[in-house]
């Protein structure tokens, strides 16, 4: 366990530099700040007046420029939050200063850049992580504990929803959403898809079709409300899933409804069912529904997973050693976000290349022994 320092800090652990001090990073900072294992050094945004207000808040964190941030001989791993567009740019920087990085999803705003950091990771002996980390909460391991020791017989098939009117309703600065990179699939797949990949295995091929309603949106809140933004991505796309082991999983992710009453994900194999919780989410009930004819379901109990998890676990599993969110998981989730939008282009059945080892299983971790003691 890390001792804590005057400002709330682990004293041990592996150094920390995050660039990209936005919405998501408050999410980020609520875990890392006093967590075991990982000491946030520097922080750095292209706008140095939200390095500089972070860093006032921590005291012993220092407000850098991102270039001075990548050299600093303290940070062994740079943690990127900037918008998609950035991913890659952020990544290489870093990687080339000798740094590890562990990134915000999706790993890049396209497959050639993600494959690019990856290669560049790889040359240079250092390693890549990738958000999402959810599925390494309660929910999503729980479900997957399930599967493995067989309960539902042979997976078939898998569902995975979801739908909404779209992120400028409450982002500041939706823009990004509606931009290469951005998207409902690109935004929001990662959660599903690494959830599909932990619980059925990797995808070897999709077949994709999508949609535009509108080539404008309007945002809904902040200083810009009402400024009209262009729109360069599908906004509703859906898909069929192959994976390597048979099973076959349906995908909707729309900018382009109002609601949805689907269930998040749902899991059917030859003996039973698996409703699953949001998987943006870590923790959450998963429901079984056995193939004897009962309508009964069963909730079970948390069995796998880290308990009480929040964003930034991850992170911290990847500075242990164990880098369950690993680079090559978003790379292969992001092939078949890529692939789905280029079958749905070519009105074709695409194959996918990378065929990633599914990390192992997340033994049922709680709070302290993940996290440390408050
Ligand atoms: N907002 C959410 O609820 C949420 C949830 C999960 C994941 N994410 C992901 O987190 C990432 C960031 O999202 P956000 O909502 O925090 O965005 P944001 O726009 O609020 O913040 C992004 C920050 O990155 C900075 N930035 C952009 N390019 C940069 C560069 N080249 N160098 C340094 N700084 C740069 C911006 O100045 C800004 O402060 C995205 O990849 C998004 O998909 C967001």
């Amino acid at each position: 366990m890390g001792g804590q320092s005057m400002n709330g800090q682990g004293m041990n652990g592996q150094g920390i530099g995050i660039v990209g001090l936005g919405v998501i990073s408050r999410a980020y900072l609520d875990t890392l700040v006093g967590a075991d294992g990982a000491r946030i050094v520097a922080v750095a945004d292209r706008d140095p007046e939200r390095a500089r207000a972070v860093a006032a808040e921590l005291p012993g964190v220092r407000a850098l420029t991102p270039a001075e941030l990548y050299a600093h001989p303290d940070v062994d791993t740079v943690l990127n939050l900037t918008v998609p567009s950035a991913h890659h740019e952020v990544a290489i920087a870093a990687l080339a200063a000798g740094k590890h990085v562990f990134g915000e999803k999706p790993l890049a705003a396209t497959f050639a850049e993600a494959t690019d950091v990856m290669e560049r990771a790889r040359v240079a002996g250092r390693a890549v992580g990738g958000a999402p980390d959810t599925v390494l909460g309660t929910g999503i391991q729980t479900a997957r504990a399930v599967v493995e020791a067989g309960v539902i017989g042979r997976p078939v098939s898998a569902t995975a929803t979801w739908l909404s009117r779209g992120h400028e309703a409450w982002h500041p600065n939706p823009d990004f959403y509606y931009l290469p990179g951005g998207g409902p699939l690109l935004d929001m797949g990662p959660y599903y898809l690494t959830s599909l990949v932990h619980l059925l295995g990797p995808v070897d091929a999709v077949q994709g079709a999508s949609s535009r309603a509108r080539d404008t949106r309007v945002i809904g809140s902040g200083p810009r409300a009402g400024e009209e933004i262009p729109v360069d991505v599908d906004t509703h796309v859906t898909g069929v899933l192959h994976h390597v082991g048979g099973a076959l999983s349906t995908v909707t992710f729309s900018f382009d409804a109002v609601a949805t009453r689907a269930e998040p994900i749902e899991v059917h194999g030859v003996e039973g069912m698996l409703v699953l919780p949001d998987p943006n989410h870590f923790s959450g009930d998963v429901h079984l529904r056995p193939a004897d004819g009962s309508t009964d379901e069963r909730i079970i109990a948390p069995r796998a997973g880290y308990v009480d998890a929040a964003r930034g676990v991850g992170l911290l599993d990847f500075v242990a050693g164990h880098r369950r969110a690993s680079g090559e998981i978003a790379l292969h989730v992001l092939e078949i976000m890529t692939a789905l939008l280029e079958s749905s282009r070519r009105g074709a059945r695409v194959a996918i290349a990378s065929a990633p080892a599914v990390p192992p299983l997340v033994p049922l971790t709680p709070r302290a022994q993940w996290r440390g003691p408050r």
